[in-house]
């Protein structure tokens, strides 16, 4: 099997993105969703894997605890926008091109968990009309920028990554695959002052407790575990445990270089200090804060 061509990154209506996540664009833009779907919506990084968990537990560990063991995570809670090659564990056949429109639609289970990277001027319609609730995670920009640089390391279907510096001014410069940080995170807080269905979750925030912003998801979503199940789901998604999960943290995309990073790979709030110099660290808090004058969100980015 010949290894997957790096795609290149073009303005898709004014949006940076690649091949990989547009190929689908007719389906993604016809997308029936439920009202009862459940959507997570977030930039790349910003600890999407680690909700999906807690949404696929919460939902369905007690009532279908062999999922777990028997379906990859990214089975379980699809990626609404991709369409590539993808190798089951154990299969030993040739990589089927998957879309991650028609795995929605053969989810057999109810409520559908279902993540995207969109910014929200492309989230399909039918979200909105179906009143779906949604769910938005946040993380801290230059956590989030170390994060995606070391995870285009070993993922083959984004750009090549090349060296730190010009990565970061890449970042900053909002040529990246699904655009702007600064434009997505606003835009999804724009959208949740008119939308009462979006309840934001901070990577820095589920770090600091976990089982606080459990409860708080499970009020939104109207849920309502005992103690211990939201204690037993608290230490099942602890980092430790998500990372020798081999069905979370084993990534079965074809060509994936798990020898460069890993997927769960570090975890923690401030990572970023071990790669910005302190000169790179003040021209993006300038740049930062002109591009985040006028909203009102803060993020952590040290604990
Ligand atoms: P790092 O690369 O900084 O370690 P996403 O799932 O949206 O792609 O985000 C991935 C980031 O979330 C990675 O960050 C990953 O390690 C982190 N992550 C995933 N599960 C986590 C957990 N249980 N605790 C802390 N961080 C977690």
């Amino acid at each position: 099997m010949e290894a997957v061509a790096r795609p290149e990154l073009f303005d898709f209506h004014g949006v940076c993105m690649t091949h990989f996540f547009t190929d689908n664009w007719e389906d993604i833009q016809n997308f029936e969703a439920r009202p009862d779907d459940i959507l997570i919506v977030s930039y790349p990084k910003a600890g999407s894997t680690w909700v999906s968990y807690i949404l696929d537990l919460l939902y369905f560990g007690q009532t279908h605890p062999e999922r777990e063991t028997s379906i990859p995570l990214s089975v379980r809670v699809v990626l609404l926008e991709i369409e590539f090659p993808w190798l089951f564990p154990g299969s030993k056949s040739t990589p089927r091109i998957i879309k991650g429109t028609k795995m929605i639609n053969h989810l057999t289970v109810s409520p559908r968990i279902i993540k995207t990277h969109l910014p929200v001027q492309f989230l399909p319609k039918s979200f909105f009309e179906q009143k779906c609730k949604i769910v938005s995670v946040a993380r801290n920009a230059k956590d989030s920028v170390v994060s995606y640089f070391h995870f285009e390391h070993m993922m083959p279907f984004y750009p090549e990554p090349g060296e730190w510096g010009s990565y970061l001014q890449r970042f900053m410069d909002a040529k990246m695959n699904f655009g702007s940080w600064y434009d997505h995170v606003k835009g999804w807080w724009e959208k949740k002052q008119t939308h009462p269905n979006i309840h934001y979750v901070f990577y820095e925030d589920l770090a600091e407790d976990c089982g606080r912003e459990i409860e708080k998801l499970c009020c939104f979503l109207g849920l309502s575990p005992s103690p211990e199940e939201t204690e037993r789901i608290a230490q099942k998604v602890h980092f430790d445990e998500m990372k020798k999960n081999n069905m979370v943290n084993l990534v079965m995309f074809l060509e994936t270089d798990t020898n460069k990073t890993s997927f769960i790979r570090k975890g923690k709030v401030g990572d970023w200090k071990n790669h910005f110099t302190v000169a790179q660290s003040e021209t993006f808090d300038e740049h930062y804060k002109q591009k985040m004058k006028n909203c009102p969100l803060e993020f952590h980015t040290e604990v």
